[in-house]
């Protein structure tokens, strides 16, 4: 079906009805470059999502929508969503590029996530002077609360916070020296979570960070430092329900141990919280130069890794950093890139939309995951 003849077919359908109909909908469309339901669609099968991570600016690409309203049950923006898309001038907030992507989502029965509300690195440029300035706590709590509100009842779940936990910066708590801290203290964290709930009395308010699965020392303290926080917070009674596991993987290099992440997620399901897998790729850089045997490194390590997370009963849904290699983040950072410029094989579909081995691990790890009862 292409893209306006489904515009049309859901068109006239109610939200609810829409999000009922997706498993449904998702099996008669067409799958090119590979045989079989499209990931949202096996997902779904086990009361789990698969989503990706994207932006307004790749909407001129028909076909790669295509491909994500195909493979994709939630939709989570990769920019604007953050708070140097929404809040580029003091005081005004700006929506609008957030909004077409929520458009999108309505149009093709996919949910929404909201990333993210805090994070060191989508810092406006005006706040953090503004911070230090006048430490008020209303630079933190209005804009959060007000995001929160605006979406109220529109969303999946919001990453409340990004990466507050850097234990290699000294501290004894972990936490990371931002600018949020030195404002108000660790303080900031449940003031955070407070002005979520505040704008959206239901949504699953999550807490994310990177590189909590791999063995090693740094690693562990990086764990341990999460889960003394998350304590913290649930002691307090702030209401942070899930943490997210950015799993931006590795196929080389890294020393991976399922013994060590089946722990680390049984000890945070055991604080009652959900489990996300917000933005999984895996970076191919160092691994052999024919494409495809590193394209089969690629797609172990995202089995490996999918088959501890999904076998964990609290954990609810994935999410990849992006559906094909055609468009990745990974093709521009230092340690991802390759020094002689060849693209990336990071994701589930390759350049020409094609599925790949990723794509066959994805799919052989949600249809071995166990059911999820109906929360
Ligand atoms: C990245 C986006 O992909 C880039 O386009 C942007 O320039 C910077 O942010 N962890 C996160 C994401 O939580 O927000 C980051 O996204 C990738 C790392």
């Amino acid at each position: 079906m292409t893209l306006m003849r489904r515009r049309e077919f859901v068109g006239g359908l109610a939200a609810a009805a829409l999000l009922a109909s997706q498993a449904g909908a998702a099996e008669t469309r067409p799958s090119p470059g590979g045989e079989g339901a499209p990931l949202r669609e096996r997902a779904a099968r086990k009361g789990l999502f698969y989503g990706v991570a994207t932006k307004t600016r790749l909407f001129s690409d028909v076909p790669f929508l295509e491909a994500v309203a195909r493979e994709a049950g939630m939709l989570v923006p990769e920019w604007e969503t953050k708070r140097n898309a929404i809040e580029k001038v003091r005081g005004v907030l700006d929506f609008s590029a957030a909004e077409r992507l929520f458009a999108f989502t309505r149009e093709h029965g996919m949910a929404f996530r909201g990333h993210t509300l805090l994070w060191h690195q989508s810092n406006p440029d005006w706040l953090e002077g503004a911070l230090t300035e006048s430490p008020d706590e209303r630079l933190l709590t209005d804009y959060v609360t007000a995001v929160a509100a605006h979406f109220r009842g529109r969303v999946h779940s919001w990453d409340v916070i990004n990466e507050a936990v850097n234990p290699a910066s000294g501290r004894e708590d972990g936490l990371r020296p931002t600018a949020w801290l030195k404002a108000f203290g660790p303080r900031y964290l449940d003031l955070a979570f407070h002005a979520a709930r505040a704008g959206d009395p239901d949504v699953l308010l999550v807490y994310n960070d990177y590189d909590l699965e791999w063995a090693l020392p740094p690693y562990e303290a990086r764990r341990r430092a999460v889960l003394r926080m998350l304590e913290g917070l649930k002691a307090r009674g702030v209401p942070v329900g899930g943490l997210g596991l950015q799993a931006h993987l590795r196929a080389f290099g890294r020393t991976f141990d399922a013994t060590i992440l089946k722990g680390f997620l049984a000890e945070v399901a055991a604080m009652g919280l959900k489990i996300l897998i917000t933005e999984l790729d895996v970076a191919d850089r160092g691994g052999p130069s024919d494409p495809a045997r590193r394209d089969q490194a690629v797609a172990d390590m995202a089995e490996r890794f999918l088959d501890v997370a999904l076998d964990q009963r609290e954990t609810v849904g994935v999410l990849t950093w992006g559906l094909t290699d055609r468009y990745t983040w990974l093709a521009s950072r230092e340690w991802s890139r390759w020094p002689d410029g060849q693209p990336p094989r990071v994701l589930p579909l390759d350049a020409d939309l094609r599925r790949k081995p990723m794509w066959e691990a994805l799919a052989r790890a949600f249809d071995g995951a166990p059911v999820r009862k109906p929360a």
